[in-house]
């Protein structure tokens, strides 16, 4: 899969070289490619951002540097890419986009700051792929730059073989609709706490009744919202 970003701020970014996904970029499964936006202006002062048309607190992405860093990397590529904005006025990011997502041959991330992107960047880049807004909740954050960390890295581990074990993806909070079952290892006693007999027992069924029971109670307990739906 190719992931191309775009920011003001692609350091951020040096995090995706370690752990699962560092893994995963070094073997080729993943091509990561960071984009620095002010690469695209063309003043001394590598402008981004100016005020906004018809007032208001704060400052607005320009277009110009937007739709030329668009056309580098999304320009005329074969398939046409899905380009995402992260941003909290967007849909929501859930384990459904993230597999969705992770079908992709091709992401494109374009990292909004300040009080947003000029609403004519979104336009154009429907000419060149597919566009989505995407949130990743109900709250606001200084830019896109996390929420993009968060969603590569909720995609990037659906890719086939970037985790080890594909099974341990089965068995996860939220792929089933429901929170995940308690865990324990070695050893069975620990500052007087014991680990639940049935998981000693050796008894198989038993053991994954329990943990679906398990599954049922917390969500109910945590996430009622997810039982309604
Ligand atoms: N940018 C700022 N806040 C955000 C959010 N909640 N989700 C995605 N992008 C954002």
């Amino acid at each position: 899969m190719r992931i191309d970003v775009v920011s003001i701020f692609p350091t951020i970014f040096d995090a995706l070289e370690v752990s699962l996904l560092g893994k995963a970029r070094q073997s080729g499964l993943l091509d990561v490619r960071v984009h620095d936006l002010r690469d695209y202006t063309h003043d001394r002062h590598r402008t981004v951002d100016d005020t906004p048309y018809g007032g208001g607190a704060g400052m607005v992405m320009k277009p110009e540097p937007w739709g030329l860093a668009l056309d580098d990397i999304a320009g005329g590529v074969d398939p046409r890419p899905v380009i995402v904005f992260p941003s909290p006025a967007g849909e929501r990011f859930t384990q459904a986009t993230a597999r969705e997502l992770s079908q992709a041959p091709h992401l494109v991330f374009g990292c909004g700051r300040y009080e947003g992107i000029d609403e004519r960047v979104f336009d154009y880049a429907s000419e060149l792929g597919e566009v989505r807004l995407i949130s990743l909740g109900d709250y606001v954050l200084n830019g896109g730059e996390v929420a993009v960390m968060a969603m590569i890295e909720a995609i990037g581990r659906l890719v086939p073989g970037v985790v080890g074990n594909p099974e341990s993806l089965v068995e996860e909070s939220h792929e089933d609709g429901l929170l995940e079952y308690p865990s324990f290892t070695k050893p069975a006693v620990w500052r007087e706490r014991e680990v639940p007999p049935v998981l000693l027992s050796g008894n198989h069924g038993a053991v994954a009744s329990w943990r679906r029971e398990q599954q049922i109670e917390r969500t109910r307990e945590r996430r009622p919202d997810l039982l309604a739906d």
